[in-house]
């Protein structure tokens, strides 16, 4: 099968042959046909993100194909059947307190090491490898709508936050961060599981006004200054009301301050989930105990979903509730994989979508 191959952290992603996989018990081999390529994949590939992964590897983490063989013990999924390929593994023999890694991207642990290794290769190839629970059926799709079916991996994301927070019809919740790549599918989401009112928060104002013009007056927007009281209070009164819940999905690059903003604006009894990327210093919220009893305040993080969220947004899909027209999405072929993670760096805004399409040499060239 053909692949893009990143062999070196300083070196472009290479196209070449592999060996094709076969599938074992408990094992499906996919033919890709399309895979999304977030923004910060340029970062991922030239080492600067830091990612625990070993090399040489297919990146490529989830995607929608079609099931091209089984393991034996397959009971449900047959070849040809539309499916979705979700990159978050966990160990089979850890129920407890399972390793987790995602397929063709990143370890957490070195204890997750076998885990890599044998699910090593991701989707920016023809096939792909995966253990049967991580393969979906997603229902018959027509192959020109592979590329758009590609978004379920942003919904899926902000979903399982939003599962894990049990947002409720008609609570209000604030997605700070909500304009970047998964904070806005969050609002999308979060809408579509009935949200009464979502606060976005962001820097850019052009991009605050499009999630408005998109989601209509359910939608209220704060351009955030850096003032950790001014921006909680313009939260609290573009939310002009308790505020249930909030979804953080601030990246690397924001600080302790900003995340304060929104998590010590929720209501008595609010959440808080915590999906963004602060590390270091910043990551030292500097939440105040009192404050925290006192609120009863439940601070979560969350990373990926469950695997039960993915049948229930293909549902949310196919009634209606998530418009996966909503994206402009833009194709490549597998011949142009680093042309596409180029453009994904360079076109990052919120509805954008960037597809890789394995089943395609080159769509751009
Ligand atoms: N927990 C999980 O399972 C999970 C899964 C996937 C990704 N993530 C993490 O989620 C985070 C967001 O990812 P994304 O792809 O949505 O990122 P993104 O598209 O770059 O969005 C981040 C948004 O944050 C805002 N922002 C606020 N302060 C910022 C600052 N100081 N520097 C840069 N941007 C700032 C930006 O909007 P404005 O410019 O309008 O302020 C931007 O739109 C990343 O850290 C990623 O690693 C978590």
């Amino acid at each position: 099968m053909k692949a893009a191959v990143l062999k070196s952290f300083s070196a472009p992603l290479d196209i070449q042959d592999l060996p094709d996989p076969a599938p074992g018990t408990g094992e499906v081999v996919v033919d890709v046909v399309a895979a999304g390529v977030v923004s910060y994949a340029a970062n991922v590939f030239n080492g600067s993100r830091n990612y625990p992964l070993e090399l040489p590897i297919v990146p490529g983490p989830g995607g929608v194909g079609r099931v091209r063989a089984t393991g034996p013990d397959a009971t449900r999924l047959k070849p040809g059947d539309w499916v979705f390929i979700d990159s978050t593994i966990r160990s089979r023999d850890n129920v407890a307190n399972p390793e987790q890694i995602l397929l063709g991207w990143t370890f957490r642990t070195p204890a997750a090491l076998p885990l890599h290794r044998t699910y090593h290769h991701g989707c920016y190839a023809e096939q792909v490898l995966a253990p049967a629970e991580n393969v979906t059926p997603i229902g018959q799709i027509e192959p020109a709508d592979a590329g758009r079916w590609a978004a379920l991996g942003r919904l899926l994301v902000p979903f399982g936050g939003l599962l894990a927070g049990n947002l409720q019809a008609g609570e209000t919740l604030v997605v700070n961060g909500g304009t970047g790549g998964f904070g806005s599918a969050g609002v999308a989401v979060a809408l579509a599981m009935g949200a009464g009112r979502v606060v976005v928060t962001g820097r850019n104002q052009q991009t605050l006004e499009d999630l408005v013009a998109r989601f209509g007056r359910r939608v209220r927007t704060v351009r955030v200054t850096g003032d950790e009281t001014c921006d909680r209070q313009s939260i609290c009164d573009a939310a002009d009301g308790p505020i249930d819940m909030v979804l953080d999905f601030l990246p690397r690059e924001a600080s302790a301050a900003q995340v304060r903003a929104a998590v010590l604006s929720v209501k008595l009894g609010g959440r808080v989930i915590l999906m963004g990327g602060l590390r270091g210093e910043q990551g030292y919220l500097g939440l105040n105990y009192n404050w925290l009893m006192h609120n009863e305040t439940t601070v979560r993080g969350a990373w990926m979903y469950g695997r039960d969220a993915i049948p229930r947004m293909v549902q949310m899909v196919r009634a209606g509730l998530i418009d996966l027209g909503q994206f402009e999405l833009a194709e490549f072929g597998l011949d142009e994989a680093n042309e596409a993670v180029a453009y994904a760096a360079a076109n990052a805004r919120p509805r954008q979508l960037t597809v890789l399409r394995p089943d395609r040499g080159a769509i751009n060239r």
